[in-house]
């Protein structure tokens, strides 16, 4: 029979195995010990890369689902401005594309980081927005537009991608009008201006003196809105200055055609220029020197504020110092914008939106241009 032969062999074996000297068998042994150790370590190691991707997978997931950027079923815009139409494509200018944006409804939204857009500057006019925003840096003596130093190309400038354009719309609105006045983008609003805010990401007083240098073309055909040292003349186009810039560039230029405006600071709008003994109140922001007054979201002061300790204010400049941030910004003729307000998830941003909508701030900060379009009459509340 076979067993008892295998019996004896494993008998044999282990025989073989205890008469061996133990010294010879200790390293096998721990050998495969630490084999196993390296197996169970290598699966450890396979199950904690893929849970680590999985989760990564997730979380990148959740923020694609909670961003929300909303899709408009049909869009118009997407259907006219396909994936192949980029801001420097030639074929943008086509008179059916141009009637499109100028006959987009306008609305008091400000494209956020407008150059991230899929198309810069198109995008957000022919979402009727009607203030954009680009970052730029000064370069050997040019402003690029781009987020951080890093995310920079010579291609896009400030002038490629935004001056020169709105000058070319402006060029062709303006083409037949002769009595003095003026046409802006907009044509169900022409003498809507269109807000070019410019963040300084470099050095300000340099970086704004490019900028004054850059605007000349614009200047030159009196498409800039500026302070005539009594008034404020509108335009097509109203620069605004912020980032960096200094207030004190602001206010060297020119006092009887100061055509840069400064975006004051919403939430440290009392100066020591105010002058509440005059009756109207004199203001060191004002309109002759800004347009946008801004803060983030998180410094807000939506509503009036009243210590309870303390007497009801009685003076002109003690109730200003307890007035809603947007409250002092109307009374300094300033346009009120808070940046960084939640942007998701969706209704917590939409929920920010309709708060600041109610209290009547001036423009609503927005970076999803699907949202304005599919909701421009929903905008349309707040006051142009
Ligand atoms: C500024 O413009 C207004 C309105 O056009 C005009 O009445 C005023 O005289 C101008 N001021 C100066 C200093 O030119
Ligand atoms: C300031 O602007 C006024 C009006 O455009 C112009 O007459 C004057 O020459 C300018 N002054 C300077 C110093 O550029
Ligand atoms: C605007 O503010 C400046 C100081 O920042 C002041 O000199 C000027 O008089 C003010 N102008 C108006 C119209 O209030």
């Amino acid at each position: 029979m076979v067993r008892p032969d295998l019996e004896s062999n494993v008998q044999a074996g282990q025989k073989k195995q205890q008469s061996l000297p133990t010294r010879v068998w200790v390293a096998p042994a721990t050998l495969l010990k630490r084999r196993r150790g390296y197996l169970v370590s290598d699966v450890f190691k396979t199950v904690a890369c893929v849970m680590t991707a999985l989760c990564i997978f997730q979380f990148v997931w959740i923020r694609h689902l909670q961003a929300g950027w909303v899709r408009v079923p049909n869009d118009p815009f997407d259907i006219r401005f396909n994936d192949d139409i980029k801001w420097n494509s030639p074929s943008i200018w086509d008179s059916s594309r141009q009637a499109f944006i100028h006959n987009a409804m306008p609305v008091p939204v400000h494209s956020h980081n407008d150059y991230w857009r899929r198309i810069p500057l198109f995008e957000a006019l022919g979402s009727g927005c009607i203030s954009v925003e680009a970052d730029v840096h000064l370069r050997d003596s040019d402003l690029l537009v781009g987020h951080t130093s890093l995310s920079l190309h010579r291609g896009s400038t400030l002038r490629s991608m935004y001056l020169d354009s709105l000058q070319r719309m402006l060029d062709t609105q303006n083409a037949h009008i002769t009595d003095g006045t003026w046409r802006g983008i907009f044509d169900r609003s022409p003498q809507q201006t269109v807000v070019l805010l410019i963040d300084h990401k470099t050095a300000g007083p340099e970086t704004f003196a490019e900028l004054d240098v850059q605007l000349q073309p614009l200047r030159d055909r009196d498409y800039l809105t500026y302070w005539n040292g009594t008034d404020r003349i509108m335009r097509p186009i109203t620069v605004v200055a912020t980032g960096n810039a200094p207030f004190e560039s602001v206010m060297a230029l020119n006092a009887s055609h100061r055509d840069i405006f400064f975006d004051a600071p919403l939430h440290a709008l009392l100066s020591r220029y105010d002058n509440f003994d005059v009756e109207p109140p004199v203001y060191g922001y004002n309109i002759s020197n800004s347009y946008f007054a801004s803060t983030q979201f998180k410094n807000g002061r939506l509503w009036a504020w009243h210590d309870e300790s303390s007497p009801q204010p009685d003076t002109p400049g003690g109730r200003d110092r307890e007035a809603s941030q947007i409250e002092q910004a109307k009374a300094r003729g300033l346009i009120a914008r808070y940046w960084d307000t939640p942007s998701n998830p969706p209704n917590l941003r939409d929920i920010a939106w309709r708060v600041l909508v109610d209290v009547k701030v001036g423009i609503l900060n927005m970076d999803d241009m699907g949202a304005v379009r599919a909701r421009a009459r929903g905008w349309g509340q707040i006051e142009l």
